[in-house]
């Protein structure tokens, strides 16, 4: 009878690790190229779409307590990342740490959990690129009809008329065209990486200094959503948004918040899947991992404070208004003589956008063809592609599933439940630290989670906590689909992964190499 606990012997994982040859990944980033990835993949629709969100339907200008308390959460969860990325520099992340500590099942679950954290957080981001070209298409004097550069499920008065969505068929598109992109293998330069990652991190700074000036402080009293809040009316008079809930305003609203606005963090843990091509993991690793994270924290808070200064937190709950393309609405009805600055930012979201819908399509099909590779899924989904030798058809089926996501379902529904799946991919990690840490602790360490011993695990308890605890404070109905979400993971398991599973089989897994498709090319002469 199959254990399905088994767990993936750390040995033969590490042996995977260190297979030489040619197709092994070279050690060439340090913890300045460790922290412009985390940067560069950290910094997109979470700021530039999600916060306002997350200021409208939970937390007013209270989220830049939101970002703290995320950050919070991130920062426990991100040491625990550090010491499973150091000790098993392997590319997969948190699914490939959990096969080894926590066995198969909940490696599935992991799995399961980040194609929510990775497909629908493409389509989040896919949906808010959507959002932000109509806006520069607006200063052309066109734009793309609401029908279609919406999903089914919205509607929005619009010049006294109300308009409900069909298809977004922009959000398709992008998606469908870096699909394509990656299948052909496209070598993102550390050189193009760092341009993207300065033009992100200059409009955030420009946006905080210009903005700054226009702050009007009545915008930031009361600073949390009072309990009694109104709800927030379209133009035609209808209810958009209500405060009723116990998330929905007050300190509980900043939890709320928190784990909304929790999707701008998301992507610091794709440094730890760079561990293999780290010069020092040691201690590399953590500077990376913490200090992208640190940095984006500060210019988070101060992004939000200037963004809900700017314009009142509900004029973000009506769609019409600051509800889409919140920058740049933000900028164009409140900082007169700054129209240029709105149109730069947009085309600066719209590039930034770009890099980061490519980093998480990457990021999914990489866990795909760990899984596949494993037989949990697939085998499809680890064929490379005869010429590109990349993962095309793995990168195909995203194309199908993340496409539909972002033409049919909100972005606020799918940014949450992007949010929902990378904090419980972050719960297990936390967990798994603190269990390696009792079940093994001889294995080396290259760097160690602090206050994380097996009698005093404050650290990984801290991480379970403070993201359980944001996801709790999710929206209702999201909670809803996301539990639905992983009862059909668990039902393909016990259909599909746990019969085909190479480890129930006592097959040794052969690491398959891959094309580098969008990940960063060290700088040669830097070698
Ligand atoms: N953190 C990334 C973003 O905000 C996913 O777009």
């Amino acid at each position: 009878m199959a254990n399905i606990f088994a767990k993936k012997p750390l040995a033969q994982l590490l042996g995977e690790a260190n297979t030489s040859g040619e197709g092994t990944l070279k050690r060439t980033l340090g913890a300045l190229n460790l922290m412009a990835l985390g940067i560069g993949a950290i910094i997109g629709a979470g700021l530039f779409v999600r916060t306002a969100a997350a200021a409208a339907q939970t937390s007013g200008p209270g989220v830049t307590l939101a970002f703290i308390v995320a950050a919070i959460g991130c920062a426990f969860a991100g040491l625990c990342y550090a010491e499973f990325a150091a000790m098993i520099p392997i590319a997969g992340s948190a699914y490939t740490y959990a096969y080894t500590t926590m066995g198969e099942f909940v490696a599935w679950v992991i799995g399961w959990a980040l194609i929510m954290e990775y497909a629908l957080g493409a389509a989040t981001v896919a949906i808010a690129w959507s959002e932000y070209l109509n806006k520069l298409l607006e200063v052309f004097g066109t734009s793309i009809p609401y029908s279609l550069s919406h999903s089914p499920l919205e509607s929005s008065v619009v010049n006294g008329v109300t308009e409900h969505g069909i298809i977004n068929l922009p959000a398709l598109l992008v998606i469908v065209a870096l699909s394509l992109l990656l299948i052909k293998g496209t070598q993102e330069s550390a050189v193009f990486n760092a341009v993207i990652v300065v033009v992100k991190v200059a409009i955030v700074l420009i946006f905080i200094a210009v903005g700054w000036q226009f702050i009007d402080p009545a915008n930031h009293t009361p600073y949390l959503i009072p309990d009694n809040a109104e709800p927030v009316k379209n133009a035609a008079g209808t209810i958009v948004r209500s405060y009723e809930g116990w998330n929905k305003h007050g300190w509980g609203g900043i939890l709320g918040g928190a784990g909304i606005v929790f999707f701008a963090f998301i992507g610091f843990d794709a440094v730890s899947t760079a561990a293999q091509e780290a010069k020092n993991p040691k201690r590399d690793m953590p500077i990376g991992i913490l200090g992208s994270l640190a940095i984006c924290t500060v210019l988070y808070i101060l992004f939000g404070h200037v963004l809900t200064g700017v314009a009142n937190w509900r004029e973000f709950a009506d769609p019409a208004l600051g509800g889409e393309a919140s920058v740049t609405y933000a900028i164009s009805a409140h900082m007169p003589g700054f129209e240029w600055l709105a149109t730069a930012v947009t085309i600066a979201i719209l590039a930034g956008f770009s890099s980061v819908i490519l980093v998480m399509l990457m990021g999914q099909s990489r866990v795909f063809f760990s899984m596949a590779n494993d037989g949990l899924m697939p085998k499809a989904f680890s064929e490379l592609h005869p010429k590109f030798r990349t993962p095309y058809k793995s990168n195909l089926a995203l194309l199908v599933f993340v496409g539909a996501f972002a033409a049919f379902v909100p972005g606020s529904l799918a940014g949450d439940l992007t949010s929902f799946g990378t904090l419980l991919a972050f719960v297990l990690v936390s967990a798994g630290v603190w269990i390696m840490r009792k079940s093994d602790p001889e294995q080396p360490r290259p760097f160690r989670a602090p206050l994380s011993s097996p009698s005093f695990p404050f650290v990984p308890l801290m991480g379970i906590l403070v993201c359980l605890a944001m996801i709790v404070g999710l929206d209702a109905d999201t909670l809803k689909l996301a539990v639905g979400w992983m009862l059909i993971g668990f039902i393909v398991y016990f259909i599909y992964g746990k019969r085909n599973s190479k480890l129930q089989q006592g097959i040794v897994v052969v690491p398959v190499e891959m094309e580098e498709q969008a990940f960063i090319e060290p700088d040669k002469d830097n070698l």
